[in-house]
């Protein structure tokens, strides 16, 4: 039998090149007639907003667009958001962009509709009403914010980034169109996508994992491994392009209901204390967290192997589970992924700082859902060989 588990998406999925021109349909679908934009400057600056607003005004919705999201969500463009949404008297929220526009975005709907401080709803399952109505399009393959339950606001005087997690922060409306990927450069190519694989691998190997997170954990393995490289040698190739964007959000899907473990549990300390991109930090850590873990459930990583490529046949689960780390260090190679010195990660402040970023790692939970139980003197050895690894 099967324990209870309860399994959450949002309730329109669009996908597949071309599909933000729908945007305007699908605000009217939700009862909407006045949508708030929530992206960056560097997108209006492109023309990546040209044709959301294009399909608005065909359908006769109208619009506000709030650009002034920075690199890091923090508490402040969550207010200056929510003054934008009443003073242009909008119905809905539509968000652009990577996970920073995104995680606003959602802090922004569940914040016009929920009294107090954000810091109130910090952790899981505290937020008490529903937001506003809210459509996602990602921008890059790699958070999968998109579809997930979660957002990360920084509070800036306490420096602390707080994780939410609410079914009410889940979109009514996903979008990943492959379109929207083609100018990434490759180092955003590889590095949101191993955040990505990173998201797929966890997921599947987590302690919480389920029958239904499984389904769109290993296609995202699948997706990810198959496609990753195609897509960061020629960022032209659309199908790669499609593939990615589509592993990486069902790897969203998959986390958001099993939880990350403990590479995510580990990278947000590299992230915080040497300034490193969410998925380079990830990326730094990936293979050798695996081979620490996959004693725990060889079956598990072997199947992540087979998802990778590698030829399982006729081995036992053991030496199938290694071939899991080797599949994720040759994708790493051949994209590129700096080491964690060329990330500039300085030996002596890493040995320094390693207990207190321990210390961290575990306090966020995810360590907790690791199918090999973790002591905080084993967390610090790991980022000590990561540090020596060349990943
Ligand atoms: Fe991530």
């Amino acid at each position: 039998m099967f324990p209870q588990k309860i399994f959450r998406l949002p309730p329109t999925i669009l996908t597949g090149a071309g599909c933000i021109a729908k945007i305007g349909e699908e605000v009217l679908k939700l009862g909407s007639k006045r949508v708030l934009i929530i992206t960056d400057a560097i997108l209006v600056k492109l023309g990546a907003v040209d044709g959301v607003k294009e399909s608005l005004q065909k359908k006769q919705v109208e619009y506000a667009v709030f650009d002034d999201i920075p690199t890091e969500p923090t508490i402040d463009y969550v207010k200056a958001g929510i003054k934008a949404y009443r003073e242009n008297d909008c119905d809905c929220i539509f968000a652009l962009g990577g996970g920073s526009a995104i995680d606003t975005a959602k802090a922004v709907s569940i914040m016009l509709t929920n009294d107090g401080d954000i810091s109130a709803y910090m952790g899981l399952d505290k937020v008490k009403n529903k937001g506003v109505p809210l459509i996602c399009a990602a921008t890059t393959s790699g958070t999968g914010s998109e579809v997930t339950s979660v957002t990360i606001i920084t509070d800036t005087t306490n420096d602390v980034k707080m994780l939410i997690g609410s079914s009410y922060l889940i979109p009514q409306v996903a979008i990943a169109d492959p379109l929207m990927t083609v100018s990434m450069p490759k180092a955003l190519t590889a590095a949101t996508g191993m955040d990505a694989l990173c998201h797929a691998i966890e997921a599947y190997v987590s302690l919480k994992a389920s029958p239904m997170s499984d389904i769109f954990a290993l296609s995202a393995i699948k997706l990810l491994a198959g496609n990753l490289r195609q897509a960061w040698a020629n960022g032209n190739n659309l199908e790669a392009r499609d593939k990615v964007m589509m592993g990486a959000l069902k790897a969203g899907v998959a986390f958001s209901n099993s939880s990350v473990t403990l590479v995510h549990g580990m990278s947000r300390p590299i992230g915080a204390n040497f300034h490193v991109p969410h998925g380079l930090s990830n990326a730094v850590l990936l293979s050798t967290v695996m081979e620490f873990s996959l004693i725990a459930n060889p079956t598990r990583f072997a199947c992540v192997a087979k998802a990778m490529g590698e030829n399982i046949h006729g081995l036992p689960d053991v030496e199938a589970a290694k071939l899991s780390v080797h599949a994720v260090k040759n994708l790493i190679s051949d994209i590129q992924i700096p080491s964690m010195q060329d990330c500039g990660i300085d030996a002596a402040k890493l040995n320094e700082k390693a207990p207190l970023m321990a210390d961290a790692a575990i306090a966020s939970g995810s360590p907790g859902n690791n199918p090999r139980q973790v002591s905080k003197d084993e967390i610090i050895a790991l980022y000590k060989k990561a540090f020596t690894c060349i990943p």
